[in-house]
């Protein structure tokens, strides 16, 4: 038992080893727990049982390297081999072109459930759009409606071991006729992480998931409009957020304004919370529009590239980043891939880097040069295009950088770095959220 330790050890399946799930496993063996995580991915399964990780997360092989050997963690390759007496569902829930949610994947491990002889309590940690708990009740895909519960996880990616063993608030859904005895398990698991705890309906947990990702996308995408405003009007956007963000009724987290925000979980929640209401006749303004305004700012960055190199044609342009954000090798509604595969379309020759998900980027883009580091990606490069906020990339040598490249131009998509310095080296510095320089005094080629 570790020094977390605040409940009586219970036994868990957790099916699906993505992000939510390897982290909810290695997060409640630190809680003395003991948990059986099931992958049925080959890939997956293979890395699991050599002991890795399959993606890069902060903290998490070191955790999950720990349970290994201790025994808190073992591998299984299905659902049907559980014995545990609580399952956790984390696995994949993609959505398509039309903002529908694929739920599948949760249809199958609830079907190989209802097979079993063991009666486990079943927990949903999977994001589902408002109204599928009760779909699935109704369907008769789940065998025992008061040991049927949602709990979602709002843990962020690059942050997820922190923000599990720190929960923002604990919600547990559950259906009026649920079974009190199992209700108080969960209160008793998921409260000991403390954070307020809130027991509501199914769909009411389900909502709040799926509310609470639309309203960070929301903020974001308010930043990013008016970052453009600011571009267009002669303001620099940074001390505007600022001082907006100060009045606490605002607030000033997720106002960093970028040329687009991605992800697993932002773009998809605007869009599944959006369909959501329209099913039900409503024509949700707000959410449909940030969808679409989204999209907009990143091909308005995308074109203010083309606009500030007078074309993208036949240039070298060397692309810093290509995960959605820092801290991960997640590729999923990048802007930043997004960005390059634009670029490519649209002619241009891209050199990029990351320092964890190149690989993945290379798989979507087979044009795309990835280079070994960020001074490879930018050396004779027509501009230098700051698409991920990794820190490596401010902690560049960018007085030596600027001897390799073709042309010093830095676009920043992020507001990464210090304008002045920058210009001080002698660079043409543009970045998001501030007007384009009138005298770039650089001449490009
Ligand atoms: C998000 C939620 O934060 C988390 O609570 C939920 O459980 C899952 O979805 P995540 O997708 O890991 O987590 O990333 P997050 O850190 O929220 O960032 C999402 C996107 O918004 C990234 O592209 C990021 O770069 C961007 N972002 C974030 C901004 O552009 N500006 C900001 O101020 C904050």
């Amino acid at each position: 038992m570790s020094e977390h330790d605040a409940t009586s050890p219970r036994s868990f399946a957790v099916i699906g080893a993505g992000y939510v799930g390897l982290v909810s496993a290695v997060g409640l063996a630190r809680m003395g727990h003991r948990i059986e995580l099931v992958e049925t991915n080959p890939d997956r399964l293979v890395a699991l049982r050599n002991g890795l990780v399959p993606f890069t997360e902060l903290g998490v092989q070191e955790a999950l390297t720990a349970a290994l050997a201790s025994g808190a963690v073992t591998v299984l390759d299905h659902t049907s081999r559980t014995s545990a007496e609580i399952v956790l569902i984390c696995v994949g829930t993609p959505i398509d072109d039309q903002g529908h949610a694929d739920v599948s994947a949760v249809e199958a491990v609830l079907a190989d459930l209802a097979m079993m002889e063991t009666h486990p309590i079943i927990v949903v940690r999977s994001t589902m759009p408002v109204g599928t708990s009760q779909r699935l009740l109704r369907d008769g895909h789940v065998r025992d409606e008061a040991r049927f519960f949602t709990v979602p996880e709002f843990l962020a990616q690059g942050t997820a071991l922190a923000d599990f063993a720190k929960p923002t608030r604990v919600v547990i859904g559950r259906s009026p006729m649920s079974d009190r005895a199992a209700e108080a398990v969960l209160v008793e698991v998921f409260g000991a992480f403390g954070g307020p705890l809130r027991l509501v309906s199914l769909e009411e947990a389900e909502l709040i998931k799926n509310g609470a990702n639309a309203f960070l996308a929301l903020k974001i995408s308010f930043a990013n409009e008016m970052a453009g405003l600011a571009e267009r009007s002669g303001a620099d956007v940074g001390p505007v957020l600022e001082a907006v963000g100060l009045d606490p009724r605002i607030g000033s987290t997720y106002l960093r304004p970028s040329f687009g925000f991605g992800g697993s979980c932002l773009p998809k929640e605007l869009q599944t919370i959006a369909t959501s209401g329209q099913e039900r006749g409503l024509e949700m303004h707000v959410t449909a529009a940030a969808h679409l305004a989204n999209i907009a700012h990143q091909e308005r960055f995308a074109e203010r590239i083309e606009a500030i190199l007078g074309g993208v044609k036949g240039r070298r342009i060397g692309v810093l980043g290509l995960a959605f954000k820092a801290g991960t090798d997640d590729i999923r509604s990048s802007p930043a891939v997004r960005l390059a595969g634009w670029l490519l379309e649209h002619g241009a020759e891209v050199h990029a880097y990351d320092p964890a998900a190149a690989g993945h980027a290379a798989r979507t883009l087979p044009d795309l040069i990835v280079a070994g580091t960020a001074v490879d990606a930018v050396t004779g490069a027509d501009v230098a295009v700051i698409a991920t906020e990794w820190p490596e990339f401010r902690a560049l040598d960018w007085a030596s950088v600027k001897d390799t490249m073709a042309t010093p131009l830095v676009i920043d998509g992020r507001r990464l770095l210090d304008p002045t310095v920058m210009r001080e080296l002698g660079f043409r510095y543009e970045r998001v959220g501030s007007p384009t320089s009138e005298a770039a005094g650089v001449p490009l080629r």
